[in-house]
């Protein structure tokens, strides 16, 4: 099959109905088309025609056991893919839906779609990207969307990067430039007693705090699903249990809490017998250069220091990528402090290191 990237070149409402009608139109006779979110690209289907999302598993390489997000347009479709909506669910949905956002809930009981993998819960999400919003909307029901990653590689946060896995596999890749946050969804699940983070992303912890601290709603977020990475009994997401987001080469984190300490771990852990790509802020470059410790075969991939973690978490997968086609054998990517997204930067480069 000769797949065919459709470029977008404006978001102009009339624009996108044309420009979209042959990926809609493949959606609705059953095929898989690739198109793009705020946080990386997926590789979706009509959610309950069975066979176009057993496709999705077969393109990906996706184990059986692992479930895929529904993508909808509005809070009142969200709601009836539910057993249940009450306060907790209200105003998390209506705090950060749209945007890269998944609510896991006990599911609506009239559900049977593979989309669950047996599950009694299902997750759905509203991207907030204004192409993958038409797409549903033109459409008229959900898209079950996995990253539109073969398994187990980093999510492709451009076409070109989604062209790479899926060349051949599918007749369309949506082409909508580069996701604007880079790294997957928060993902939180809640059965009505319990609140759990499953996965950080773009919606951070201390956003979903606030929030309901400010709707007077005084529940605990579990947020162990993502504290052990090694303990893959507490990965509740049953995607946390499979190697994730790893490029050809080896990873590893260049730790410290200060500039200097980076410094000494980056020089400790130095071997001349590999090809090393380097995934750094300015800061640290500017040091590393001024220390002589940037050899002429390293690659590097700087992020700036203002906004730091955005700019970090933004290109991480591309970056992985990146380094792949330069042949780099080991990865070195700095360690950034935990807070907002900064917590899902790390939860992925944490993931990447596993050896
Ligand atoms: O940002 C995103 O969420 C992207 C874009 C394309 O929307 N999608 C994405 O999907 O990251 P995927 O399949 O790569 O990751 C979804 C994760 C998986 O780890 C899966 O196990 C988990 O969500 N998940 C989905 N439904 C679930 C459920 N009912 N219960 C527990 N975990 C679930
Ligand atoms: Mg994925």
């Amino acid at each position: 099959m000769k797949t065919k990237l459709i470029k977008i070149e404006n978001l102009n409402d009339d624009y996108l109905t044309g420009a979209l009608e042959a990926p809609v139109n493949a959606l609705k006779s059953g095929q898989v088309v690739c198109f793009p979110t705020e946080t990386v690209y997926g590789i979706g289907a009509v959610w309950n025609d069975n066979d176009a999302v057993a496709e999705i598993f077969n393109i990906k390489n996706r184990p059986q056991d692992n479930p895929l997000i529904v993508h909808v347009n509005s809070v009142e479709v969200m709601k009836g893919y539910f057993s249940f909506w009450d306060e907790v669910a209200d105003v998390l949905a209506r705090s950060f839906c749209p945007g890269p956002f998944t609510l896991i809930m006990p599911k609506s009981e009239d559900i049977s779609s593979p989309v669950t993998a047996g599950l009694d819960t299902i997750g759905v999400r509203i991207p907030s990207n204004k192409i993958a919003n038409k797409l549903i909307e033109l459409l008229g029901t959900g898209i079950a969307a996995p990253s539109a990653n073969i398994s187990g590689r980093p999510s492709p946060t451009n076409a070109q990067d989604a062209y790479e896995d899926l060349n051949g596999k599918l007749e369309y890749i949506i082409d909508g430039g580069k996701s604007d946050v880079g790294v997957e969804s928060t993902i939180v699940s809640w059965d009505g007693k319990k609140l759990r983070l499953l996965r950080p992303g773009g919606v951070s912890l201390e956003d979903i705090s606030t929030v309901l601290e400010n709707n007077r709603i005084y529940i605990d977020i579990d947020t162990s699903a993502i504290e052990d990475l090694h303990n893959q009994e507490v990965a509740l997401a049953p995607g946390m249990k499979y190697k994730h987001y790893a490029p050809k080469a080896t990873v590893d984190i260049i730790y410290g809490k200060s500039i200097k300490e980076k410094i000494e771990y980056f020089t400790d852990s130095l071997s001349s017998s590999r090809k090393i790509g380097l995934y750094i802020s300015s800061e640290l470059h500017s040091e590393l250069l001024a220390n002589n410790l940037i050899k002429p075969d390293m690659e590097v991939i700087v992020f700036s220091d203002s906004n730091k973690h955005e700019e970090a978490a933004n290109g991480l997968f591309e970056a992985f990528r990146e380094f792949d086609r330069l042949a780099c054998d080991n990865i070195q990517a700095e360690e950034l402090v935990e807070v907002e997204i900064g917590t899902a930067y790390m939860n992925r480069l944490r993931k990447a290191a596993i050896k």
